[in-house]
C-alpha cells in the first residue's frame, strides 16, 4: 500500500479497513513522523508507529527492519492503546534491526532546519532525517543493541561526541549527557524486549504459509529519498521497492501495489506542488477536508489532484490497482478539476520535471468537470453516485489505464465503496 503523491492520501484508514481480512500488517520505514488516522465510529486514533492493522484482535503488527523507531513515542502509543482497551500482547514485533532515534537526532532535526533557514525542508522535527543520516554513516544504533548494555555504551561514547561537538561549535547549544541518555534508553530496552524479534523470518514464514500480508506505505511517492522532490523529501523509501527492502521481504510473485490517493493533493512542509490552490478553492478542500497534520498539526497545502504525480506514481510503484480517498470532500464545488500535464514556457511537460529549476514555471493543464451538491458520505455502491464523480473517477481511470477498485467517501471505517474485491 503506497501513498501516490506527497503523503496524507488515508493510508490509515485503507489499511484498517483491509486489515479485517488479512493475517499480519506491518510497516517497513519512516517512523513517527506518518501519522495514519482511523476513524471507528466516532472514536479516533492516529497510528505514528504502530500499524494500522492493530485494532483487529489477532492481527499480528509489526515494525519493519527498515524503520527507524523513537522508543519514547512507542512507549507513548502502546500505553494509549492499553487506555484504550487495546491489546496487543503477543501480536506486535519490532525489529531488532530497526535504527533507534536518539536524542540527538530530534535536537539536530531542527537546529538543521534553521541553519537552512529559508531553504529550510518543514520536516516534522521526530529526528527522522539525522537517524537516517547515522544508519547510512554507519553510526546509528540498532534495536538489538540496546539490550547489551556494554555493546550500547561502547558505541554511543563516540558518536556523542562527536554529537557534542557539533552541538557545541556549530549550534552554541549545551551537551548532551551520556550518563543520562545510558539510563533512559537503558530503561526502553527493558520496555521494548518482549516486542523485539527477527521480523523478517516472521514475514518470510507468514508469506511461505500463504499468509495474507499488507506492508502499510508511510509518507508518499514524492517524499521518497531517490524518487521523489529532492531534497524536499523524506529520508527513507516510501516507494513499493523500500516496502519489501524495509520488510526484509524479497521480490514476492504474489504482489498487488496499491496505490492510495486522494480526490484533490495536499503537501505539508516545504517544496514544489503544482497544482496548490492559494483561492477560495484550496481554503475549501483544507476546511471541508480537515487538512491538519496528524503528526505535527500543521495546516496542509491544498490543490487539485495533480494527474501528472499520479501517472509517475504508477510507473515507479508499478501500482496496479488504485484506492481513491475523500471523494466527499468535492461535493459542493460547482467545477472540479485534476491536472493532465504542466506547461512550461510554452512546451508540454506530461512527466514530473525532476529538474528544480523548472518547478516554479510549471502551470498546470486541466480536465474539468461539473461538481455536485449532494452528499455521498451514505453512497456505498458505485452506481449510485452522481453521474458527475463517476465521470471524474472514470476520467482517471482511463488516463492510467488501471483500476479504481476502492473509494472512500467519509472517514469512518465503513464509509468505503468497493468495486472489485482485493484479496
Ligand atoms: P495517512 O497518513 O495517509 O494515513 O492519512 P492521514 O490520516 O494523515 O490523513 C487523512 C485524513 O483524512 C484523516 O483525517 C482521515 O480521518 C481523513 N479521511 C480519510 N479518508 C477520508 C474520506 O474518505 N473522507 C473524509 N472526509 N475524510 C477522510
Ligand atoms: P504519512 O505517513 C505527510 C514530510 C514532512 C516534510 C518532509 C520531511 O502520514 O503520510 P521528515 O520529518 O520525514 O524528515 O520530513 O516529509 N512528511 C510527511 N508529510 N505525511 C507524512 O507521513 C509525512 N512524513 C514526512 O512534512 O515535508
Ligand atoms: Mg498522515
Amino acid at each position: 500500500m503506497v501513498g501516490t503523491h506527497w503523503g496524507d492520501e488515508g493510508k490509515g484508514r485503507i489499511v484498517d479497513y483491509l486489515s479485517h481480512s488479512a493475517d499480519v500488517v506491518v510497516r517497513a520505514q519512516g517512523g513517527n513522523n506518518a501519522g495514519h488516522t482511523v476513524m471507528v465510529g466516532d472514536k479516533k486514533y492516529v497510528f505514528h508507529l504502530i500499524p494500522s492493522g492493530v485494532l483487529f484482535p489477532q492481527k499480528v503488527c509489526i515494525l519493519g527492519d527498515g524503520m527507524v523507531i523513537d522508543p519514547a513515542s512507542f512507549v507513548e502509543e502502546t500505553r494509549f492503546l492499553e487506555k484504550e482497551g487495546v491489546s496487543f500482547s503477543g501480536r506486535l514485533f519490532v525489529s531488532e534491526k530497526a535504527h533507534i532515534v536518539m536524542p540527538y537526532h530530534r535536537l539536530l532535526d531542527r537546529l538543521y532546519e534553521g541553519l537552512r533557514g529559508k531553504e529550510k525542508i518543514g520536516t516534522t522535527g521526530r529526528g527522522i532525517g539525522p537517524a537516517y543520516e547515522d544508519k547510512v554513516a554507519r553510526w546509528g544504533i540498532r534495536v538489538v543493541d540496546l539490550f547489551h548494555p556494554d555493546i550500547f555504551a561502547a558505541k554511543l561514547k563516540p558518536i556523542l561526541e562527536y554529537k557534542n561537538r557539533i552541538l557545541k561549535e556549530l549550534f552554541s547549544n549545551p551537551p548532551l549527557s551520556y550518563e543520562g541518555i545510558l539510563e533512559e534508553y537503558l530503561q526502553y530496552a527493558q520496555y521494548l524486549k518482549p516486542y523485539v524479534r527477527d521480523t523478517s523470518f516472521l514475514l518470510y514464514t507468514a508469506w511461505q504459509e500463504r499468509k495474507r500480508i499488507i506492508i502499510e506505505g508511510a509518507q508518499g511517492t514524492m517524499l521518497d529519498l531517490d524518487h521523489g522532490t529532492y531534497p524536499f523529501v523524506t529520508s527513507s523509501y516510501p516507494v513499493a521497492s523500500g516496502a519489501l527492502l524495509g520488510a526484509g521481504l524479497g521480490p514476492c510473485p504474489d504482489i498487488e501495489v496499491m496505490g492510495v490517493c486522494k480526490a484533490y493533493t495536499s503537501r505539508v512542509g516545504e517544496g514544489p506542488f503544482p497544482t496548490e490552490l492559494k483561492d477560495d478553492v484550496g481554503v475549501y478542500l483544507r476546511e471541508r477536508g480537515g487538512e491538519y497534520g496528524a503528526t505535527t498539526g500543521r495546516p496542509r497545502r491544498c490543490g487539485w489532484l495533480d494527474g501528472v504525480v499520479l501517472k509517475y506514481a504508477v510507473r515507479v510503484n508499478n501500482i496496479t490497482s488504485l484506492v481513491l480517498t475523500k471523494l466527499d470532500v468535492l461535493q459542493g464545488l460547482s467545477k472540479i478539476r485534476w491536472c493532465y500535464a504542466y506547461e512550461v514556457e510554452g512546451r508540454i511537460l506530461e512527466e514530473f520535471p525532476m529538474d528544480p529549476s523548472l518547478w516554479p514555471l510549471c502551470r498546470p493543464l486541466y480536465k474539468e468537470f461539473e461538481g455536485w451538491s449532494e452528499s455521498i458520505s451514505s453512497v456505498r455502491s458505485y452506481k449510485d453516485l452522481p453521474r458527475s464523480a463517476q465521470n471524474f473517477v472514470e476520467s482517471i481511470e482511463d488516463f492510467l489505464g488501471i483500476p479504481v477498485v476502492l473509494l472512500s467517501v467519509g472517514p469512518r471505517r465503513n464509509d468505503t465503496i468497493v468495486r472489485r474485491e482485493i484479496w
